[in-house]
């Protein structure tokens, strides 16, 4: 079951000059920093209530982000759903005949088990399942 928006991706071409934003301008809490070697980025993380922000630098010229801010620029990336059981959504997902990103869960920030569902398949909006 999906039990909260986990949190939303928002892709940035440098974590040093988005931070202040959020920070400043916003005055949310910051939470930490990581680099995501499985997809190719680093991130920070701040705190919304239950819901957190992930801004999202990469850290490749092949990097998946790299790749969106070429074509679409900085902006929101994707929306993340927290689900204590990543695995029976996908499996939900893909009977409904939803295109899967990820068959099964990769690592992702915070070691969750995250999978990504394809945008062509949920209007357009790039969709993650996180483990808590
Ligand atoms: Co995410």
């Amino acid at each position: 079951m999906i039990q909260k928006v986990d949190h939303i991706g928002i892709a940035v071409r440098s974590l040093e000059e988005a931070m202040p934003l959020y920070e400043k301008a916003l005055g949310l809490k910051f939470l930490k920093m990581e680099e995501v070697e499985s997809q190719k980025v680093r991130t920070a993380f701040y705190e919304a209530g239950e819901t957190h922000i992930e801004l999202l630098e990469p850290t490749a010229e092949d990097s998946p982000i790299a790749i969106f801010l070429e074509k679409k620029g900085e902006g929101i990336h994707h929306i993340a759903f927290g689900t204590d059981d990543v695995l029976g959504q996908l499996a939900q997902a893909s009977g409904e005949g939803v295109r899967l990103i990820h068959e099964t869960p990769i690592d992702g920030a915070g070691g969750k088990q995250v999978a990504f569902l394809h945008p062509k398949s949920t209007k357009g909006v790039l969709t993650e399942l996180c483990s808590h």
